[in-house]
């Protein structure tokens, strides 16, 4: 064993300590109460990196949270890995349904049941430990290493996209390295080679100037939750085709070997319905559970109210209806223009009995990201050294819009070498995350700067 390993082994309750200090912090991105806290889980991170011996370690203050950085550019020959991350969690909220309070991390069967032990702060944490197991043995650093990590991922990173088209120079690399996305099963090694976009909407319906009685009025006054419902139900047919016009012009077609590739995925149908607790899978004809949730866009309702939500019955017709929908993308849809086709369609929807307004929130671009690309050898070389197991490729429906920024503006490739798990349940609550994967995540990540010159040749 090299030193290296040796101290990763050797340290592994260590890490585990800090990685709960870490997840103490409820460093929520959407909540400005937790502004501090947020501030607080930055500190951390900068704490960490300045006490391995990183240069440069500094945190940018934006118009929301802060930009770490920090790097380590021993080799002017040797190629540049930045590593992303995202020390935001999602809100802890139903509260009530967490069966350990959501910042106090909990051990239960090899798995730390806390927000973000999975999304993102134990996985990107994996990193950090890694580079350290290098630094605090004198090792050389195979590679030169960056770091980027922020805490507005779960709000759309508004200020992340700026920040890089302003320092391009400061974070020139010739890769990027990402934990923030899950394996494809259990101790099956994986790397994501494809996101999918978004488009996130509200829509606002408006009717008469106050809630009303709806024996008085019903019948005569056009209802919004009803209209609402309307405009709903036209956003999808029965076969599951999104019915908003021009919305599938972009989309890139399946080809034949892309189909093939994702029939030879070893998913397990049956699994996945008894996880959640299915009758069947649904979604768009003609289409695999697979490729639904990662190759094809879809459109959910994220949110919906209106009206009386309380106990009993009260008989109103409500003055006002909303509803948070949101669209995920593949390529080469365009965020903006699908959110514009959007509201177009669903203004043509509306009644002329009632105001309907569509406000448009944070979109994405999809990637899809070339499997030629040397860093995905390397790293699912060091995969298989770890897990030994083969590495399976995979898309994945989930976003992370900054990926697509990278290439844009950096021009370069991200290796999503993820160690969750579907069932980490993220953004739920009782999220998890297995420290077998903590452990073996920082192994692959001190695997892959080790392999890494060797595949850049
Ligand atoms: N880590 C996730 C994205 C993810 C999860 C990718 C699982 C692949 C598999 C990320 O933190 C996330 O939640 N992203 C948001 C994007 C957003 C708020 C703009 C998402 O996908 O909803
Ligand atoms: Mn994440
Ligand atoms: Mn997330």
């Amino acid at each position: 064993m090299s030193s290296v390993e040796i101290y990763i082994q050797e340290n592994a309750k260590n890490f585990e300590e800090q990685l709960f200090h870490f997840l103490r912090i409820p460093s929520v991105s959407t909540d400005s109460k937790h502004k501090g806290d947020v501030k607080k889980a930055a500190q951390f991170l900068i704490d960490q990196l300045s006490e391995i011996g990183l240069d440069k370690v500094t945190m940018h203050e934006t118009d929301g949270h802060p930009i770490i950085t920090a790097e380590k550019c021993p080799h002017e020959d040797r190629p540049t890995v930045l590593i992303y991350g995202h020390y935001d969690v999602q809100p802890s909220d139903p509260d009530e349904l967490w069966k350990t309070p959501p910042f106090e991390p909990t051990v239960k069967e090899g798995r730390v049941y806390a927000r973000g032990a999975s999304d993102d702060k134990g996985q990107s944490f994996t990193h950090v430990k890694a580079i350290e197991a290098y630094m605090k043995t004198g090792t050389d650093l195979p590679v030169n290493v960056k770091f980027i990590l922020e805490g507005e991922e779960e709000i759309g990173s508004p200020n992340l996209i700026p920040f890089i088209q302003a320092n391009k120079e400061l974070l020139k690399c010739d890769m990027v390295l990402i934990s923030d996305t899950a394996m494809f099963g259990e101790d099956q090694p994986s790397i994501t080679y494809g996101l999918r976009g978004l488009a996130y909407m509200e829509v606002h319906v408006t009717g008469p100037n106050r809630d009303l009685h709806s024996g008085v009025f019903g019948g005569a006054v056009e209802n919004p939750a009803n209209a609402l419902a309307e405009i709903i139900a036209k956003l999808k047919d029965e076969n599951g085709v999104i019915q908003i016009p021009g919305f599938y012009d972009d989309v890139e077609p399946m080809t034949v070997e892309m189909r093939e590739a994702y029939k030879k995925l070893p998913f397990d149908e049956v699994g996945y319905k008894k996880d959640l607790n299915l009758k069947t899978v649904h979604g768009e004809k003609g289409y695999s559970t697979l490729e639904r949730a990662s190759a094809r866009p879809s459109l959910d309702v994220n949110g919906l109210w209106s009206g009386y939500q309380g106990e009993g019955a009260k008989t109103v017709l409500p003055a006002k209806a909303g509803a948070k929908i949101s669209m995920r993308l593949v390529p080469d849809q365009e965020p903006k223009k699908i959110s514009k086709l959007f509201t177009d369609y669903v203004k043509s929807l509306a009644p002329d009995t009632l105001t309907v307004e569509v406000e448009e929130h944070h979109g994405g671009y999809p990637v899809v990201i070339d499997l030629n690309f040397y860093g995905l050898k390397a790293a699912a070389k060091a995969f298989e050294e770890v897990y030994n197991k083969d590495v399976l490729f995979a898309r994945e429906g989930g976003s992370i819009p900054i990926v697509a920024d990278f290439k844009k503006v950096l021009g370069v490739n991200s290796i999503l070498m993820g160690f969750g798990q579907t069932k980490d349940a993220l953004h739920s609550p009782n999220e998890s995350f297995s420290l077998k994967d903590f452990h073996r995540g920082i192994q692959t990540s001190a695997k892959f700067f080790e392999l890494l010159p060797e595949y850049s040749g």
